[in-house]
């Protein structure tokens, strides 16, 4: 039996309408509008508002997808959230989502990989859709990233933001020239502590494990994002480098075959050290880390929603995706554009 084509048919993103500029984070913890600018390239950022939730941003993302795509919820036979900040603990997000919109029946399940969600979740629907599994799959990626970070620690509030992104796949004939070409998937969570948010209702540690938990609802909401940043940065950029080369070698591309890079969206520095990694210019380079911060698992299909909207993609290109992620979890999705 040989392998239907997977492609992106549609692209939707939606991002909450409140807006934080780094002159107000200038007003909440000891930093600067240079230091933010300089150091992680990031201006602005959105923000989800109190009566909004995870499901809400996804809801808006896939139905501009859908609407891309041409079709409605009732032709999706599969739907897949991407989330670290979960409406609920359970059930998934994605049943929310499908709920919301009116969806029938068809599986909806969540999955984590942190900021590597997204490109995590194509790898995983690509080997579905190739098996034959189904035919038309939504894929989100959505995160409120704002209700777990820590406002008082200005290593990492600084750094994020809220919204979704969301594509359209739909299985086609075999046909290796056009759609997804092939994912690169790691993980090594010998690295998990360097960037975490513990659970509300976990013991922090194993030495708790014998001592009460507190289910009060005064414990929730006190989980929130811890980094030590400059460990990370190193990781990422050695790793990212290494994952393109790997996804290029796999496939058997050249570096000078990428039309367009769609990174994550974490750090400019980061971005760039994997753009001179591949020789490529920046205008050849996703880029929307200055007005939306890093937006976790959303911010691969929101880069790459604002570069088609941008009118700078065209059928035939070579797209490379790649994140990089807490656990650390990271990884790399080659497609040859084919809408
Ligand atoms: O999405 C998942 C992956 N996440 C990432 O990839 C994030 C990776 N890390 C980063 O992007 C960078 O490490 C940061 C942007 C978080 C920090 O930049 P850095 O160049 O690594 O700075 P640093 O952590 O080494 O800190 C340098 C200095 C420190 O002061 P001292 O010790 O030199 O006096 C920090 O206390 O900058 C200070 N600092 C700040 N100053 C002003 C840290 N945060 C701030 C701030 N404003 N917001």
């Amino acid at each position: 039996m040989s392998m239907a084509s997977v492609h992106i048919v549609g692209v939707g993103g939606y991002l909450p309408e409140r807006v934080m500029t780094n002159a107000e984070l200038e007003q909440m913890v000891d930093t600067t509008d240079q230091w933010i600018t300089e150091r992680t390239g990031i201006k602005e950022r959105h923000i989800i508002a109190e009566d909004q939730m995870t499901s809400d941003l996804a809801v808006e993302a896939a139905k501009l997808a859908l609407a891309d795509a041409g079709i409605g919820i009732d032709d999706i036979d599969a739907l897949m959230v991407t989330t670290t900040t979960p409406d609920l603990i359970f059930p998934a997000t994605a049943t929310v989502v499908q709920a919301k919109l009116g969806g029938k029946d068809f599986p909806a399940w969540d999955i984590q990989a942190v900021c590597s969600g997204f490109v995590y979740g194509l790898a995983q629907v690509e080997g579905m859709m190739r098996a034959g599994m189904y035919k038309r799959v939504l894929l989100i990626g959505a995160e409120a990233m704002s209700r777990i970070v820590d406002w008082t620690d200005r290593g990492t509030c600084i750094l994020f933001g809220d919204g979704a992104g969301a594509v359209v796949l739909e299985a086609g004939e075999p046909d290796v020239e056009n759609g997804l070409i092939g994912s690169v998937l790691h993980a090594d969570g010998s690295y998990r502590d360097l960037l975490k948010a513990e659970h509300p209702h976990q013991p922090s540690s194993p030495e708790m494990h014998h001592q009460t938990v507190d289910f009060s609802l005064d414990s929730a909401g006190t989980a929130a994002v811890e980094m030590k940043g400059n460990e990370v940065f190193r990781v990422a950029v050695n790793k990212l480098g290494s994952v393109v080369t790997e996804v290029l070698d796999k496939y058997e591309v050249n570096d000078s075959d990428i039309d367009m890079l769609v990174p994550h969206q974490a750090n400019i520095r980061i971005i760039q050290a994997t753009a001179r990694k591949l020789k490529m210019d920046m205008d050849r380079v996703a880029l929307t880390v200055e007005k939306h911060g890093n937006t976790s698992s959303a911010s691969v299909p929101l880069a790459l929603h604002d570069l088609y909207q941008s009118g700078r993609l065209e059928k035939g290109q070579l797209i490379l995706l790649e994140a990089f992620a807490g656990g650390f979890a990271w990884g790399a999705n080659l497609l040859r554009w084919s809408k």
